[in-house]
């Protein structure tokens, strides 16, 4: 049962020919207001198909809002709360990336999603989870600049023949930093017949101890598809209430309650509808860059469909 805010929030959304995209780990009220639920691929790719809406509602970071604007630079792109911003895409600038350009000339740049406009722009390819190792294997370069998520880059370089050489040293998601193979011990402990899911933001060593290292969506699929009914779940706690909400016969555990993204929590029922009545607030990114940085965004949707 939806509450009267709720109601309140799709009747507003309607009445402005507005979308509302959402991450995994946004809070159950949230999820149950969204008009579509993703990882970060799912939504480029939905942000990329909203030809007939006005109005996009982003409820998740800061570049996950900017690359929906680079994919539309002619909607308006509401975030509900300015301060959500992803600390790791912020560890990487875009004069770091052209140093490494420079100092490794025949190298292809990739760089993750979870990256400033500005660095977007100086990349040849972008890529997330889900598709990593598929993005780097698409390209004929041998040398791929890889960044800003260390981990994500040493989860590829283990499958693949290419030298991937990682920008910037330590970059990292503090959220997945947290897991340690002693959480995976523990909580194998407790619950010795559950699936060990991680993502691959995940330290190598976490990644060592997993059944499965994969994106949030991956997760959702993977859950789905498995014959097992009990898991534990590496990655942001609130991807167990889309699990729970959308598999309800099966036993989700966290392997850390602590593991929360606190600016992705930012976002609340009564910003988004603020955000909807007064379309606050606004994301863009300079024309230049926007134009500049789509090249990599779209050459990634390209190579994942
Ligand atoms: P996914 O693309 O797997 O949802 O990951 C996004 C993210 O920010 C992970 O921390
Ligand atoms: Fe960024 Fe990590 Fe939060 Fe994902 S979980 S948005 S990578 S800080």
């Amino acid at each position: 049962m939806l509450t009267d805010l709720q109601k309140e929030i799709i009747h507003l959304k309607d009445e402005k020919n507005a979308i509302i995209l959402a991450h995994n780990y946004q809070p159950k009220e949230i999820q149950e207001i969204a008009d579509f639920l993703g990882d970060s691929l799912e939504l480029c790719i939905k942000a990329s198909e909203i030809d007939d809406k006005d109005l996009v509602v982003f409820c998740g970071v800061d570049f996950m809002a900017e690359t929906a604007f680079i994919l539309n630079p002619d909607k308006k792109i509401l975030i509900p709360d300015k301060d959500a911003e992803c600390p790791m895409a912020h560890m990487l600038s875009s004069d770091e990336v052209k140093e490494a350009k420079e100092k490794h000339p025949d190298a292809a740049v990739v760089l993750y999603v979870n990256s400033l406009a500005e660095a977007k722009a100086e990349a040849d390819i972008l890529c997330t989870s889900a598709n990593a190792l598929k993005v780097v294997e698409s390209l004929k370069e041998d040398k791929i600049l890889f960044g800003p998520d260390n981990n994500l880059g040493k989860f590829v370089a283990r499958q693949t023949d290419k030298e991937i050489v990682l920008i910037p040293e330590g970059g990292h998601c503090y959220v997945h930093k947290m897991f340690h193979k002693g959480d995976i011990a523990f909580a194998k402990e407790k619950h010795p017949d559950a699936q060990i899911i991680v993502h691959p933001e995940c330290n190598i060593e976490v990644q060592d101890f997993a059944d499965a290292v994969l994106s949030t969506g991956g997760m959702i699929n993977y859950v789905k598809e498995s014959s097992y009914n009990e898991f534990i779940i590496g990655t942001e706690v609130d991807l167990i209430t889309r699990l729970k909400r959308e598999i309800p016969d099966k036993k989700f555990y966290p392997l850390l309650d602590e593991a929360v993204c606190k600016t992705m929590k930012l976002h609340s029922l009564e910003k988004v509808k603020n955000s909807l009545a007064n379309e606050e607030y606004p994301i863009s990114v300079p024309e230049d860059i926007a134009k500049e940085s789509l090249k990599a965004v779209q050459k990634m949707i390209d190579v994942s469909k």
